[in-house]
């Protein structure tokens, strides 16, 4: 047998994919980013993805934009929510892109918050083996989080963002007054992301916020134009050490210590998801973080004056804090099946002082005993 063999080289520079992030605090964003898309353009078509709500609250002035520029602009507009996110969706997203003629010199611009976001970069990173496209992020939430870092993804019944794509966009544009149209606790919501970024790696970022809560609170434009600004400069600094997540062992834990407050987080999260009054995942993360910080001092590797600052922080944007409500044997249980599990250990994501992060394997009992343990105290 002679096997023959093909050496497949791939250049280490295919393309260059670095791109900007532009916030726009100012009255007319549209104008600035139909010009950036304009130029961007050519002549080529602009497929726009939104969602009902934000169609009916911001594609109006976004498209009429586009289209006073001359370009060629087909909209299609999905449902609100999570169950957007799906391969079901995604079909006939690409099915409507065929159908405007969309080609490979098409963009793509998705107008809404992280639904649209990762489903609009998902199909874009897919249909016709790829078409650029830019993020137009309208909820806090995508602004500070979502719309960076070129994860896409859809949900499984089995589960959330279980397929997906890493693709950067071309251009994310965060059109401030976009949030005039959110309510307090989608603010909120964004703000405890925001309020992760500083825990993790920026401590001037977290003071900061400390420091002006209510304009914080309220949506100040000024004001968060300047902590989106420094929040997206963290998330692309920490993607671009470590865009696949596969370097927890960088300094801090690489791309994962993004996942600061999620252990916890994501299971009040679900196990809200049926009750009453579901929370928000900023929410659920908040009360997360809270824990994190509670598990770090108990283990003797995090901060310990942290759950009383974040706590204080929380209350004051509006967070709930009650985290002891949460601390359910049925949350622990979601707990110990979180994904971010490596051999029988979760890599919890700790803040040893302000801006500062670390990795610590734990046991999942562990974090049980812990937790309740704390709790009965
Ligand atoms: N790709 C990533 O790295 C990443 C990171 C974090 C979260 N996510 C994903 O993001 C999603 C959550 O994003 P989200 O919180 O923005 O939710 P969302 O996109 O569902 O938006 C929440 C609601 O707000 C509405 N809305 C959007 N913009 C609005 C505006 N300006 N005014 C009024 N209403 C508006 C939407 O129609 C929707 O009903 C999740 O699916 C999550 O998995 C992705
Ligand atoms: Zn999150």
């Amino acid at each position: 047998v002679s096997i023959a063999k093909v050496e497949v080289r791939l250049p280490s520079l295919e393309l260059d994919r670095s791109y900007r992030i532009l916030i726009d605090p100012d009255e007319g964003a549209e104008e600035r980013l139909a010009d950036e898309i304009h130029r961007r353009a050519g002549g080529a078509r602009i497929g726009l993805l939104t969602d009902e709500t934000v169609a009916g609250l911001h594609w109006p002035r976004i498209e009429g934009a586009l289209t006073q520029r001359g370009l060629r602009v087909a909209t299609v507009v999905v449902p609100d929510g999570e169950n957007s996110k799906s391969l079901g969706r995604a079909e006939l997203v690409a099915q409507a892109w065929a159908k405007a003629g969309l080609d490979r010199k098409s963009i793509v611009v998705a107008l809404g918050g992280g639904v649209v976001g990762d489903l609009g970069g998902f199909v874009a990173s897919v249909f016709l083996r790829g078409v650029p496209y830019v993020q137009v992020p309208t909820t806090l939430l995508a602004q500070v989080d979502s719309s960076v870092g070129g994860k896409t993804g859809v949900n499984l019944p089995s589960g959330k963002n279980l397929v997906g794509t890493f693709y950067q966009p071309m251009l994310v544009y965060a059109d401030l007054t976009t949030l005039q149209t959110l309510d307090a606790r989608d603010i909120a919501a964004g703000l405890a992301e925001l309020v992760k970024h500083g825990a993790i790696a920026d401590a001037g970022l977290f003071e900061l916020i400390e420091q002006r809560v209510d304009a914080a609170r309220a949506g100040d434009p000024g004001f968060l134009a300047q902590l989106i600004a420094r929040s997206c400069a963290i998330k692309a600094e920490i993607v671009a050490a470590d865009e696949r997540e596969t370097a927890i062992d960088l300094p801090g834990g690489g791309r994962a210590r993004l996942n600061f407050g999620h252990t916890v987080g994501h299971a009040i999260e679900s196990a809200s998801a049926h009750t009453a009054a579901p929370l928000r995942h900023g929410e659920a993360v908040g009360l997360g973080m809270l824990a994190a910080a509670r598990l770090g001092a108990a283990l003797g590797l995090g901060d310990r004056t942290l759950e009383a600052r974040l706590t204080s922080l929380c209350h004051g944007l509006g967070l709930p804090t009650d985290l002891d409500r949460w601390l359910t044997a049925a949350v622990l249980e979601r707990v110990t099946v979180d994904k971010k599990r490596a051999g029988n250990r979760i890599n919890l994501i700790l803040v040893d002082r302000l801006g500062s992060s670390l990795v610590a394997p734990v046991e999942p009992q562990r974090i049980g005993e812990i937790l309740l343990g704390e709790k009965r105290r």
